[in-house]
């Protein structure tokens, strides 16, 4: 499983509730985090590097647990390497499904808001919903920073929220995988009033059936990997406890 740094770990939070005696090995690209302002090009080359590389760790199924990846790169990946891909796109379809006011919000990254892929969804599965479009500038680096809560991190969330609250909207796709960690600050702007879609869930059974389907077994050996391409293994080590209740060791792997 892989991100652009420690957003997928809302992933991979769900996939190991899901399979809790699968091993799992999440790579976090942060030497190249943000993905967000990065071009289709350096996205797909990163996406190709981490793939080849975790096939090489003896992958058998592969979560691109980043939209923006997913977005880029998720075609060039089925193209080049012959493992089952599971990627994550934002929710637009299950929220815009589920709305009684008609208007929906989905949050992702500038590079996301503006793909094809969000075009398509928006065309196929949002119909007569309204979808506002909004990114969450700067929430990344926060997450990536461990500063779930802080003062700073609550404004720069305000400043996209606060905006919706007016606009009638019931439901908002999170559409970045960083996002969920900011959930209760969110949370706090909009009460119980409007819902959050997080497709990690929905991600997690993809990822079961698709093992079902190619008929891997559980090998019953719980052993969860974490590496990341910065130099300093030691921060992703220390945010591991914070963003998904656990410490692990972290590997530096820098892949250049
Ligand atoms: N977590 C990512 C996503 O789901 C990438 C964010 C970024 O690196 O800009 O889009």
């Amino acid at each position: 499983m892989y991100d652009s740094g420690l957003g997928g770990l809302s992933v991979w939070r769900a996939v190991r509730a899901a399979l809790p005696d699968w091993p799992i090995t999440y790579l976090a690209d942060q030497a190249y985090c943000p993905y967000g302002p990065r071009s289709r090009e350096e996205i797909i080359a990163r996406a190709l590097k981490v793939g080849h590389y975790l096939v090489s760790q003896g992958a058998t199924l592969l979560v691109v647990a980043c939209n923006t990846a997913t977005t880029a790169a998720i075609a060039a990946l089925r193209a080049e390497l012959s493992l089952p891909i599971v990627g994550i796109e934002p929710a637009i379809k299950p929220a815009a499904a589920m709305s009684r006011t008609g208007r929906i919000a989905v949050l992702a990254t500038e590079y996301t808001l503006a793909s094809e892929r969000v075009k398509t969804l928006l065309d196929d599965h949002a119909g007569d919903v309204d979808v506002l479009r909004r990114a969450g500038h700067g929430w990344v680096e926060q997450v990536e920073a461990g500063e779930l809560s802080s003062e700073r991190t609550r404004a720069l969330v305000r400043k996209v929220v606060e905006p919706l609250i007016d606009e009638n909207i019931d439901h908002i796709a999170l559409g970045c995988t960083h996002y969920p960690f900011l959930a209760p600050l969110i949370r706090e702007v909009t009460g119980d009033g409007i819902q959050l879609y997080d497709p990690a869930e929905a991600i997690a059974r993809r990822v079961c059936d698709l093992l079902r389907r190619h008929g891997c077994d559980s090998q019953g050996d719980r052993y969860y990997r974490f590496i990341t391409t910065s130099d300093d293994a030691g921060e992703m080590a220390l945010r591991l406890p914070q963003l998904i209740g656990h410490p692990y060791p972290v590997e530096s792997q820098p892949l250049d």
